[in-house]
């Protein structure tokens, strides 16, 4: 039977937690099933008579791209009993968690997750995970920092710190305030902020060692000396472990360390998304469309904008540079010619979210291409550049 977890089922739920993940995971499912936010409604049991046999929780989350925030579910610490394995109970876990995200108004979901597993719930991998480089040498720091271990009372710091260099990015996720009392709390990474003259400049995550490694992430610097002063932290923190640091550039304290760490691995990461309706999700991103169109060469011409997803197509008018609304039809094979684009609905959450953009897509899948209108399409589906703050460190 699948059924909301109940609080007398919190030690069997760590029990399988640990055992087919980390002790850590326990302890996150603790944090999130007791906090007023989220609660014992976000996480999901199977039981067999008394017995949990598998479990699944669903976090609520903010995307924004653009101006616009999109309300994301984001599933997490899934796991299934040995025995139990194969009959379809993840599966059906899947399908409560994307139910309950969408009586919570989530037009999206995203999550981190072991591969290929989650595609085949229609999940796509999408946006671009930045790699975690080993640390070549440690930058100079001059000692006028403080660098420390962050609780509570710093969340208010940190969240601005992350803030600030987050607005450099075309698609953010910043933890979420329940996300944040978590990250403070937990055993699976610490939080670091950096002092000066008791101003809070940095902060950062940090992985215990494991597998001897660790990994610094989240490097959310005022400045490079700054952030110099996280990597010398962890670094000695790391000991005898390998130093990884997860790559954050496009702003200046992160592109300062570049120069500190070694060649990016050719292995590249992403974040699974699931989009349940593109067509909803175009109509409540029509401000950014507006946005893109207003700044490109046809922001004072009128057309149509026409999307086909093969087994379904949109058409938006636009006016002077403001897209109108969403209005959906039915099958179009060759939207070509009438003008429009096609795109392939798997890959419709790299369409919106993915750095490829439609011109990026359309070099390497047959069935994405901008049709004869490509400076019309590569300007409303640019590159896409994304920070995620998440409850792990990918
Ligand atoms: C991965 C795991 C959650 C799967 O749970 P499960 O209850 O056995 O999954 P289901 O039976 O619902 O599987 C759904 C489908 O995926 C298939 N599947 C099962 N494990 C799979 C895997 N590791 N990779 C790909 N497909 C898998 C099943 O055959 C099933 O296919 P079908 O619906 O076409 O018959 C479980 O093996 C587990 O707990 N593993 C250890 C912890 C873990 O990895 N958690 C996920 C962290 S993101």
């Amino acid at each position: 039977m699948l059924r909301a977890a109940r609080p007398s089922e919190l030690g069997q739920i760590a029990a399988l937690l640990a055992d087919r993940g980390e002790p850590a995971d326990a302890v996150d499912h603790r944090l999130v099933v007791e906090d007023n936010d989220a609660g014992w409604d976000s996480c999901a049991v199977v039981v067999d008579g008394d017995r949990v046999v598998s479990t699944a929780t669903l976090l609520d989350e903010t995307v924004f791209l653009g101006d616009a925030a999109i309300p994301a579910g984001q599933v997490e610490l899934v796991a299934t009993d040995r025995e139990y394995e194969g009959r379809g109970l993840v599966r059906a876990l899947m399908g409560w968690a994307h139910d309950r995200s969408a009586s919570r108004g989530h037009l999206i979901q995203v999550m981190i997750g072991i591969p290929y597993f989650y595609r085949q719930f229609g999940y796509q991998y999408a946006i671009a995970i930045p790699a975690d480089r080993d640390v070549r040498a440690i930058p100079p720091s001059d000692g006028s920092y403080l660098v420390r271990a962050a609780g509570a009372d710093d969340i208010a710091a940190m969240a601005a710190l992350q803030d600030a260099v987050q607005r450099a990015y075309d698609l953010r996720m910043p933890h979420s305030p329940a996300c944040w009392r978590w990250l403070v709390a937990r055993d699976g990474s610490s939080q670091l902020i950096v002092e000066r003259a008791g101003e809070p400049v940095a902060t950062g995550r940090i992985t215990p060692p494991e597998d001897d490694e660790v990994v610094l992430g989240e490097i959310a610097a005022a400045d490079p000396a700054a952030a110099a002063a996280l990597v010398g932290y962890a670094s000695k923190e790391a000991g005898a472990a390998t130093l990884k640091v997860m790559e954050r550039g496009g702003y200046p304290a992160g592109d300062a360390l570049e120069r500190y760490l070694a060649p990016r691995p050719g292995h590249t990461a992403r974040y699974y998304v699931r989009i349940p309706d593109v067509s909803v999700l175009l109509e409540h991103l029509r401000p950014v469309l507006s946005a893109r169109l207003a700044r490109s060469e046809f922001a004072e011409q009128n057309g149509e904008i026409i999307v086909s997803f093969f087994r379904h197509h949109v058409r938006m008018a636009f006016t002077n540079g403001k897209v109108g609304e969403v209005r959906p039809g039915g099958a179009m094979q060759a939207p070509a010619s009438v003008g429009g684009a096609g795109v392939a609905p798997d890959l419709a959450g790299s369409l919106l979210f993915g750095p490829e953009g439609i011109a990026g897509l359309a070099e390497v899948h047959p069935d994405v291409y901008c049709g004869p209108n490509e400076i019309l399409m590569g300007a409303l589906f640019p590159s896409v550049r994304a920070d995620m703050l998440t409850f792990y460190l990918p």
